[in-house]
């Protein structure tokens, strides 16, 4: 049956096919473990990505009704989601700005004031006011690839609201200008959405990201360190996601290196790291005795217009080793560390 959405819904973007397939899979496994939320007169609340999960998994879905005020009903979308799912600081403006559009009623119709102002709207979201008018231009103005690009992250919302600008708010000239900006950009392999959402899963947040892009964090951690602040010569702490930089020339042996030694101090409580799966090299050797998830099939990083052309990894520093593996299944082959009696012979 097909479901009307409530615009509200509308606010946060849909999944894209790596996330809603391994939503699918954990609904195949486990069954529908957060009902869809519709409003009195049917219209999906919360739920869109699950509902197409459960269609693609062939399970009933089951429903519960919401039936707050309209503003309750904004605020239940923006805690739920904000618990739920990662997203980077320039899709939260987006999310912002389409937040303080709407009225009584549903969207913005003219005179009616909105529901939350665009100051509510950027604390709700954890982002400057300054980061939501961007958002707001970027809604307003943006062709379809820009306004898809914020929201993954790729360009960031001042980036894209200046480019908007510079062109006139002329969407063709902006749609030329973001595709000429686009075939200059390089690539650093960023973390793929759906497997930070997992990693955050697991952690509940990320203490600590060591190796940070330049600008705009492109994961979202309590402390990140960039290349200016040279991540290895810090000292590391707490739950730490680490995506090293290496290439042709530089291998991710001292990442590796310093990643175990502050696990083995206690000072990291939990790591996972993604790496090139090269099991031949003395630097993975250093991981043995960690769990690990080989991905299967060929990852697409964040930054990425094509599949990477080598497999990859990523391994468990942390004693929920079990919790890891049941999480990262959906993503590949996982191993969990042999016990020391059988590991020994
Ligand atoms: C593979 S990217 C990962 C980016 C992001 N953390 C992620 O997971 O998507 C590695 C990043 O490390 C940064 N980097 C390079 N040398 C660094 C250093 N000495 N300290 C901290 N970061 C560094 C690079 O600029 C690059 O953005």
């Amino acid at each position: 049956m097909e479901h009307v959405v409530s615009p509200i819904a509308e606010i946060y973007p849909l999944m894209g096919t790596p996330e809603l397939t391994e939503l699918a899979d954990s609904i195949r496994r486990n069954g529908l473990r957060e009902p869809v939320v519709l409003r009195p007169d049917g219209a999906v609340l919360d739920g869109r990505n699950r509902l197409r999960a459960c269609a693609i998994a062939e399970v009933e879905p089951r429903f519960v009704e919401f039936a707050g005020t309209d503003r309750e009903a904004l605020e239940f979308v923006v805690d739920t989601n904000s618990h739920r799912r990662h997203l980077s600081e320039s899709a939260r403006a987006l999310v912002a700005a389409r937040l303080a559009t709407f009225t009584h009623g549903g969207r913005r119709d003219g005179g009616n004031p909105a529901l939350l102002t665009q100051r509510d709207a950027a604390e709700r979201l954890g982002v400057s006011e300054r980061s939501v008018r961007d958002g707001k231009v970027v809604i307003d103005h943006a062709p379809a690839e820009l306004v898809d690009d914020v929201q993954r992250g790729l360009i960031a919302v001042r980036a894209a609201a200046e480019l908007i600008r510079a062109a006139g708010k002329d969407k063709i000239l902006v749609a030329e200008y973001h595709r000429l900006r686009r075939a200059s950009g390089s690539t650093e392999w960023y973390t793929p959405p759906h497997v930070l959402n997992l990693v955050t899963e697991l952690f509940g947040a990320i203490d600590l990201d060591p190796a940070s892009n330049e600008g705009e964090p492109w994961v979202t951690a309590r402390t990140y360190y960039t290349k200016a602040d040279d991540g290895l010569s810090r000292e590391w702490s707490g739950r730490v996601f680490l995506n090293p930089p290496w290439d042709s020339q530089g291998s991710p042996g001292p990442w590796v290196a310093k990643l175990v030694d502050e696990y083995t101090t206690g000072r990291v409580s939990e790591a996972i790291c993604l790496l090139p799966a090269r099991v031949n090299t003395a630097w993975m050797d250093r991981l043995a005795p960690y769990a690990r998830c080989f991905v299967r099939g060929r990852l697409r990083f964040g930054d990425a217009t094509g599949d990477a052309p080598f497999a990859v990894v990523l391994v468990y520093l942390g004693d929920r080793v079990q919790e890891f593996v049941d999480l990262f299944d959906a993503l590949g082959s996982c191993y969990g560390h042999l016990p020391p009696s059988s590991s020994a012979q």
